[in-house]
């Protein structure tokens, strides 16, 4: 848990370090033996107690940074791209995309180029120790495509005590423990999450909304079943790119034997669980944590992923906005004592497991891991089964060049798309979902707001459990 908050918080501090005004075309140049000034991994790597303190301050400023992304008006399909524009007006040149002569070289593999690069020693450095990813980048019967992150990102990520490691050879003593490294898998974890399957130019980044990669994570069924999608928002007229809501593509489109190489600003960081992803942003989610953990059902969404009870999910999480929304009386109502099967009906009604629904991608249990991303037409109906009896929510995915909007019920609109976890998927929603009234089929379209608690029982009475004690028990374990 303490590495994925650590995970997180790097990711979180992403949010906020000023970007330098990097040069949108860091070119993939060959240059001689100087490997000597190479540093190593572990000197630009900080240890845990280092990055968790500098990066403390950063996270409360992050969070504010995403309340203010998630309360922007979400009324138009415009609401995405516009996310990630308003730190970086001195650097928001469009690369010269298209207008490039090729770069790159079709005669070495990616893994040469980097080797070669200026802008990639650290990184060139860093997979030395990762015989599986050379391998991947070595090899000539696939392609793939590498998002490397550039010497300079290596520089965002705060700077650990000089002296701790002299030299080398003190990286096989693992007397320090996780504190002073982060572990192997971790790191290897950490390598996959940045290279991407297949060719995809910077012109189909463009159109993605989210990008499948080489890591494949228990929670979404393990290996050789669903691979962990980054997500993607780009602003497509001025060719801009962001991924997981901090690293920016920089420079792109050079080509290798076996592949595309990609330049990011940032690590691409694997991302933690869907429950850990709530309770990290309580200035937007505090309600929502509030509610899993009160009916128990935090402990079933972090108990079963990756085991045989779950692979993969979609959590349908509303903001705190979209709680208060219900008014005063439906939320004294919903966290009193005697509201709790209520809520915990109400919140089960936002939990869909097995199935994980990205705007652009739909993985099922029974899809031999093939990801279903074809039918990304225009537009998308899918019913999925919520954990309340298998009650279904209806989604609705329009894309229009580029933009998406997603609309659950009818009308309950997805403010904020695609937070990728390593369980799931989760689709922020701007109102609480409420089961529609039985035998009525149009009861999703009436008004939430402001609900009355007679009309909100009645609508959950039938779902409710029937067990009296199954709560107190519930709670004992918080
Ligand atoms: C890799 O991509 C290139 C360029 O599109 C293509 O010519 C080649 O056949 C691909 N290689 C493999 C192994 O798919
Ligand atoms: C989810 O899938 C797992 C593994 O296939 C299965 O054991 C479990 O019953 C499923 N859960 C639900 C709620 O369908």
């Amino acid at each position: 848990m303490r590495q994925a908050i650590l995970l997180f918080a790097a990711t979180a501090a992403g949010f906020v370090t000023p970007r330098a005004a990097e040069s949108q075309q860091v070119p993939i140049v060959h240059k001689g033996a100087a490997q000597g000034a190479v540093q190593s991994w572990w000197d630009a790597l900080p240890d845990a107690s280092d990055l968790l303190s500098a990066v403390e301050g950063r996270i409360t400023e992050s969070v504010h940074r995403v309340d203010s992304i998630l309360r922007r008006p979400f009324g138009s399909d415009h609401s995405e791209g516009e996310e990630d524009n308003d730190d970086d007006d001195e650097h928001s040149h469009p690369p010269h995309h298209g207008h490039h002569p090729p770069r790159g070289d079709p005669d070495k593999t990616i893994y040469e180029l980097i080797k070669e690069s200026k802008h990639t020693t650290k990184f060139a450095k860093l997979i030395e120790d990762y015989d599986e990813i050379k391998q991947l980048l070595q090899d000539t019967k696939h392609n793939h495509t590498l998002l490397v992150p550039t010497d300079r990102a290596f520089r965002r990520i705060p700077r650990h005590h000089k002296g701790k490691h002299g030299h080398d050879g003190d990286d096989n003593n693992d007397d320090d423990g996780d504190d002073h490294k982060p572990p192997k898998e971790f790191v290897l974890a950490l390598l996959k999450y940045h290279l991407l399957p297949g060719l995809h130019s910077w012109r189909d980044i463009l159109s993605a909304q989210t990008l499948p990669t080489e890591l494949q994570p228990a929670g979404l069924g393990g290996s050789d079943k669903h691979p962990q999608r980054l997500r993607v928002s780009a602003t497509p007229l001025l060719h801009r790119v962001t991924f997981n809501f901090h690293a920016r593509l920089l420079a792109g489109d050079f080509v290798a034997k076996n592949g595309l190489v990609h330049a990011v600003d940032a690590f691409l960081l694997p991302p933690p669980g869907q429950a850990t992803l709530v309770r990290l942003l309580p200035g937007t989610f505090s309600t929502f944590a509030l509610a899993l953990e009160r009916t128990g059902l935090v402990d079933e969404l972090e108990a079963s992923k990756g085991g045989s009870d779950r692979v993969g999910g979609t959590l349908f999480a509303p903001t705190n906005h979209a709680w208060a929304m219900l008014g005063p009386r439906a939320n004294a109502f919903l966290f009193s004592e005697w509201g709790r099967k209520y809520l915990k009906a109400l919140v089960k009604y936002h939990i869909v497991v097995n199935e994980t629904l990205y705007s652009d991608a739909f993985y099922r249990p029974d899809d031999d891991g093939e990801e279903d991303d074809e039918g990304v037409a225009d537009y998308r109906h899918v019913d999925l089964p919520t954990l309340l009896d298998d009650k279904p929510v209806s989604v609705d995915i329009k894309t229009w060049r580029g933009f998406v909007s997603i609309v659950v019920n009818g009308f309950v609109r997805v403010v904020v798309r695609d937070g990728v976890a390593n369980d799931g998927v989760i689709q922020v929603v701007g109102k609480v979902l409420i089961p529609p009234r039985q035998h009525d089929g149009d009861g999703h379209h009436v008004n939430d707001e402001d609900i009355s608690v007679e009309e909100l029982k009645g609508r959950l009475e039938p779902y409710l459990e029937t067990e009296s004690g199954a709560y107190q028990e519930g709670m004992g374990d918080l």
